[in-house]
């Protein structure tokens, strides 16, 4: 028996969230190994629970009634009610680098891997291609509820950095690592040499195990593509580097089977290819092991060497059926978990592919019940990987990657799973009828990462209190419009991503923007835009006058105004106090101002669910929507740094979500909206004092503009546009404008550009065009 300890495991407290997630909803984990004790035994199920954890860890499970309590004062916890929140899913096997050719026809192993897989790996070579395919594929798994995944890169050392870049950044338990393959496929792909391949090895080691919560996985290949001298130095590093993960093919096709055979006749099976150079042991999985002999299984069971059964990628390819009978034979049961091996695979559900491992069961005559399925998709896939009792359980102590399923996520699930008199057969029912759509919210190290229809800004619950809906990361995104020329491409600002409406507005002679990121600290960052060189320069952290970064929470309003730029914001989600600070470029006062409470001339607090802000006079103005929905407005005097008092927008008027406001011509302008899904509008002459009426804002055929979300509005050339947002009939979001001429009135709304956007934009003119910055 190999003596290796499980995997090292840096402390993921630098990573994880300072603040307390607490969750309520029916949890479910498995406590032991129903396979061999049993499903009633195995399950734990608490119907109306509560999960809390701390720093990225679980700190409690059970039932709400005995929690609630004792949570720390101001948790918020968010209700899942009638749903079932499970550990996230494990995916132990899987190939990032093969995402785009998912679904290939035709071909069984060795010739698919020659037609599609080895021509798709060799662009990983180049890094954008590799960043790009990494960000999609942790997009793609989150929603489909898998936190944690073993996964093979290509032969490249940058398609490894590019998917540790995307991990680390979200706080994945991610292990991956580069292929080492020295013979038999094309030579743009090999290893130059057994030395190159541990080289590279070694050097990845370095840079990443141990990172934020990643780990390596040396990773020859297959047998059929390692010579004896790359698969002796695979395991040299292995004991080199204990704590790191081995990952490997294994007789997955009886083709491949043969080969190897013949490439290394001295040996008595595939599995003594392995471990005859120490690749055998705790945290070593071997990807699907489809034709296997008894002194094989004895082998894997008494090393401790985990297994990933890929029933989807196995009847792909027509490579056979795993027998998990001999699998989970109690007297010497392997570790077994359940892995995708997309692209060989064709879903990167768990639940799709527990769909498949029922039925290839059952033709192995051992159908699995719900309990078993989700078991081998969690702890049985964290056991493989030698992870159990750091993921794969909602055990207090295991890492807070949890996942929020829906049963009646569609209208059958909703019908099949409304007649389940049990946990373990609505457990069977997900497994077979489930896939992304039935994964409501993934939570990774604490913090939401993937939620299913996300909806944010301003939505009040019935006692007005709720002021936004947690929200995810998206990636910034911005496109331009000149009149003449029309809407340019959508485009990425580097490496920028939040959770709600950024702040955009031209100053002085850049472009800015700001956000927050919560996949860094949940504090403001920014972006500046450089209009000489075109491009957007580095996100950076955004520091107070003290060099403190600038807690922050929700939409925020940004705005210009006598030679500073300003911000209204929140601070935390239980603090409806408003915030503001400035910036300004000139010499001896450059740099942020402290981030301060907006009081009124009296010294009263000003609450609001949310602001904006705008130049108008020579003032700032503010109109603010309170949590009942009152329109109120106040002015900032620029000079004396002194609010107003706050008023009430004549007419009782109220809006569902923040208004936005903008000076244009000689009239302050304000749209908002009044919860019928519709945008009004009125405006305020500061020569009278006087507020206008509001109007419904109607195109030239008098038709009302849609909307589910706060628009943005900014003059430009002699129009005021508004953006807003419009979901088509498939579900996607779109961008829309139309703008307003004091003699025509408002344009029939048209698309801005092609761009797909989530919810959360604003624009701003800056030099020439018209720029709108939104959520990918
Ligand atoms: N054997 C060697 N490489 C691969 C691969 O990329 N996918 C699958 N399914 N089997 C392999
Ligand atoms: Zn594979």
């Amino acid at each position: 028996m190999n003596d290796r300890t499980t995997p090292a495991l840096a402390p993921s407290a630098t990573s994880g969230c300072s603040t307390t997630t607490a969750v309520r909803g029916s949890l479910v984990w498995f406590g032991t190994d129903p396979f061999l004790t049993s499903s009633e035994q195995a399950l734990e199920y608490v119907e109306d629970g509560l999960l809390v954890s701390q720093n990225g860890r679980i700190t409690a499970a059970g039932p709400y009634t005995e929690l609630a309590d004792g949570l720390p004062t101001g948790t918020t916890v968010v209700h899942y009610r009638d749903k079932l929140i499970l550990p996230g899913f494990v995916d132990p096997h899987v190939h990032y680098v093969q995402t785009r050719i998912i679904g290939a026809y035709g071909d069984q192993l060795l010739d698919w891997l020659h037609n599609h897989v080895y021509p798709e790996e060799v662009r990983f070579a180049d890094p954008a291609y590799a960043r790009r395919f990494a960000k999609l594929f942790c997009d793609q798994i989150l929603r489909n509820g898998t936190t944690t995944a073993l996964v093979n890169c290509a032969t490249y050392p940058v398609s490894v950095d590019a998917l540790f870049e995307e991990t680390t950044r979200r706080g994945m338990r991610v292990a991956a690592g580069k292929v080492l393959m020295d013979r038999n496929a094309r030579p743009d792909l090999l290893d130059a040499s057994p030395l190159q391949g541990y080289e590279e090895s070694e050097a990845l080691i370095r840079k990443w195990h141990g990172v934020g919560r990643s780990l390596y996985a040396i990773t020859p290949r297959f047998a059929v593509a390692c010579t004896d001298e790359m698969l002796r130095s695979a395991g040299e590093l292995w004991s080199e580097h204990p704590g790191t993960l081995v990952q490997a093919h294994l007789a997955e096709n009886t083709r491949e089977v043969r080969e190897v055979r013949a490439l290394f006749p001295d040996r008595k099976d595939y599995v003594d290819v392995y471990e005859h150079h120490g690749l055998l042991g705790r945290g070593a999985v071997f990807a699907h092991a489809v034709h296997m002999d008894k002194r094989e299984w004895r082998r894997l069971s008494a090393t401790g060497s985990g297994i990933a059964h890929c029933p989807t990628s196995n009847l792909f390819l027509g490579s056979g059926l795993f027998a998990m009978r001999e699998a989970r034979k109690p007297k010497r049961p392997v570790y077994t978990g359940l892995g995708t091996d997309v692209g060989g695979g064709t879903s990167l559900s768990l639940m799709q592919t527990m769909n498949e491992a029922y039925k290839v069961g059952q033709l192995g005559l051992l159908p699995m019940d719900g309990t078993k399925l989700f078991y081998l998709a969690t702890l049985g896939g964290a056991s493989a990987m030698g992870l159990d009792g750091v993921v794969g359980s909602l055990a207090p102590g295991n890492e807070a990657d949890f996942v929020v399923l829906d049963p009646s996520a569609t209208q059958l699930l909703a019908v099949r799973t409304a007649e389940s008199e049990t946990v373990d057969d609505l457990l069977f029912a997900l497994a077979n009828l489930g896939d992304d759509r039935a994964v409501a919210a993934t939570y990774v190290n604490g913090r939401i990462a993937h939620e299913r229809d996300p909806c944010l800004d301003a939505k009040p619950d019935r006692a007005g209190r709720r002021r936004w809906t947690r929200s995810l990361n998206k990636e910034l995104r911005w496109f331009r419009f000149e009149e003449d020329a029309g809407w340019s491409k959508d485009l990425e600002v580097p490496n920028a991503w939040s959770p709600y409406a950024p702040g955009v507005e031209a100053y002085k002679s850049r472009l800015y923007c700001l956000h927050q990121n919560t996949f860094q600290d949940e504090s403001l960052w920014w972006d500046v835009y450089d209009k000489d060189t075109g491009s957007w320069r580095g996100d950076r952290a955004l520091h107070d006058a003290l060099g403190a970064p600038v807690p922050s929470y929700g939409p925020l309003s940004v705005s210009h105004a006598n030679d500073h730029l300003y911000y209204v914001h929140h601070r935390a989600y239980s603090d409806s106090r408003l915030w503001w600070a400035r910036y300004n470029t000139e010499e001896g006062e450059a740099g942020w101002s402290s981030d301060q409470v907006v009081k009124e001339a009296d010294g009263r607090e000003v609450r609001a669910s949310g602001a904006s802000l705008t130049v108008y006079d020579g003032r700032l103005y503010c109109v603010l929507r309170r949590e009942d929905g009152r329109l109120r407005w106040l002015t900032h005097d620029t000079r004396s740094g002194e609010w107003s008092a706050e008023r009430d927008v004549p007419g009782g008027l109220t809006s569902s979500r923040t208004p936005v406001v903008e000076r244009f011509k000689d009239r302050l302008y304000c749209v908002h909206d009044r919860g019928d899904g519709q945008l009004y509008w009125l405006t305020y002459d500061s020569a009278s004092g006087r507020w206008s009426g509001s109007r419904r804002i109607e195109g030239p055929d008098g038709a009302p503009v849609h909307t589910s979300y706060t628009p943005a509005i900014t003059r430009y050339n002699d129009y005021l546009y508004c953006v807003f947002h419009q979901e088509d009939a498939s579900g996607w979001g779109r961008l829309w404008w139309t703008r307003y001429d004091e003699e025509k009135g408002w344009s029939r709304p048209e698309r801005a550009g092609n761009a797909i956007s989530s919810p959360g934009f604003d624009i701003s003119a800056f030099h020439g065009p018209l720029f709108c910055v939104h959520r990918g």
